[in-house]
């Protein structure tokens, strides 16, 4: 399979000119995929050195033939993100000079039926990005309450049906175990209008995929750990796909960029002082999003929201 076929990198250009700083740095791919982004990290003049991580062996096997005339200067570990810091200290490494995140899941996995993330086709209700994971999509279906369906299909789907299609699973399951996609999507997609079925499907499908793979938490944890372990000068890059993730690391980015005057008024006032340092600047007040260019090249783009923010 050629590169363009797996997957094809999404703001890359403006995501790695925004993350290195010094040619001969350490770097860290949180999501290595296809490789697309490591292939123009390692690509650039310089010594740079890059961990990359990845929980799908797939995506694993294919970047490390992609990338092997690197294989010096690149490191590729199969951990969760939410790992980095472990992950990255058992390699030797307490400091890096930048790490970029390309959130979510590369076309590969998309197509792949082993995975079953796509209504589009027939497979397994399974999810799981990462094979060590004990939780399916499949135990979702079948063994969460009403209540806990609609709260998943609110939160992590943004879903305005959430009560009903919730309601209608549970009604089913009683009569048939739901255990594909295409199952489950003819259930989701009953009485939806026909312009609205797409839609309502991908936000289904997406809520049950970040609670299967706990996406938001794992993304918070990362990001915690990236301000901890980036030097000053260092910058942190996500681009993001959807409006929860982007939320997530716009909130954080602006916490941390403001002073923290106001709290910690019970310490002393050395202690004070530091903790009322902001720890990022942003370097990208605004998200930026694929260019006319990009976008005509590549669909996936669409939803695409690049943030930068550097250690201070
Ligand atoms: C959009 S793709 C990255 C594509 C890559 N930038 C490229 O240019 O080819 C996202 C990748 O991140 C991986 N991934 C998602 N969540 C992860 C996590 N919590 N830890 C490690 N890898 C993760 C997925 O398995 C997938 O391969």
């Amino acid at each position: 399979m050629n590169e363009a076929d797996y997957h094809i990198p999404v703001l890359a250009d403006e995501a790695i000119s925004g993350l290195i700083t010094d040619s001969d740095g350490i770097y860290v791919d949180a999501t290595l995929g296809g490789g697309g982004y490591a292939e123009r990290i390692l690509k650039r003049p310089g010594t740079s050195k890059l961990f990359a991580f990845d929980t799908d062996p797939a995506a694993i096997l294919f970047a490390t033939e992609r990338l092997k005339d690197f294989a010096d200067r690149l490191t590729i570990i199969t951990e969760n993100f939410a790992s980095v810091r472990i992950a990255l200290a058992n390699q030797n490494v307490w400091a890096i000079d930048g790490i970029v995140y390309d959130l979510g899941v590369s076309s590969r996995q998309l197509d792949t039926t082993s995975i079953g993330l796509s209504y589009r086709f027939e497979s397994e209700l399974d999810m799981r990005l990462d094979k060590r994971l004990t939780l399916t999509a499949k135990e979702v279906i079948a063994n969460y309450d009403e209540r806990d369906l609609v709260k998943i299909f609110r939160d992590y789907g943004e879903e305005p049906q959430a009560k009903r299609i919730a309601r209608r699973i549970t009604q089913r399951r009683t009569a048939e175990a739901i255990t594909t996609t295409t199952q489950l999507a003819a259930i989701v997609g009953e009485g939806i209008r026909e312009d609205k079925k797409n839609s309502t499907l991908s936000r289904i499908f997406q809520a049950i995929r970040i609670e299967v793979n706990d996406e938001l938490a794992q993304l918070r944890s990362s990001l915690d750990q990236a301000i901890e372990i980036v030097k000053p000068g260092g910058r942190i890059v996500v681009v993001s796909y959807h409006s929860l993730e982007d939320r997530i690391v716009k909130e954080l980015f602006v916490r941390e960029a403001k002073p923290k005057a106001d709290e910690g008024s019970a310490i002393s006032l050395k202690q004070n002082i530091d903790y009322a340092k902001a720890r990022l600047k942003l370097i990208t007040p605004k998200p930026v999003s694929a260019s006319m260019d990009e976008l005509v090249k590549n669909l996936r783009a669409r939803s695409a929201k690049l943030r930068i923010a550097e250690r201070l």
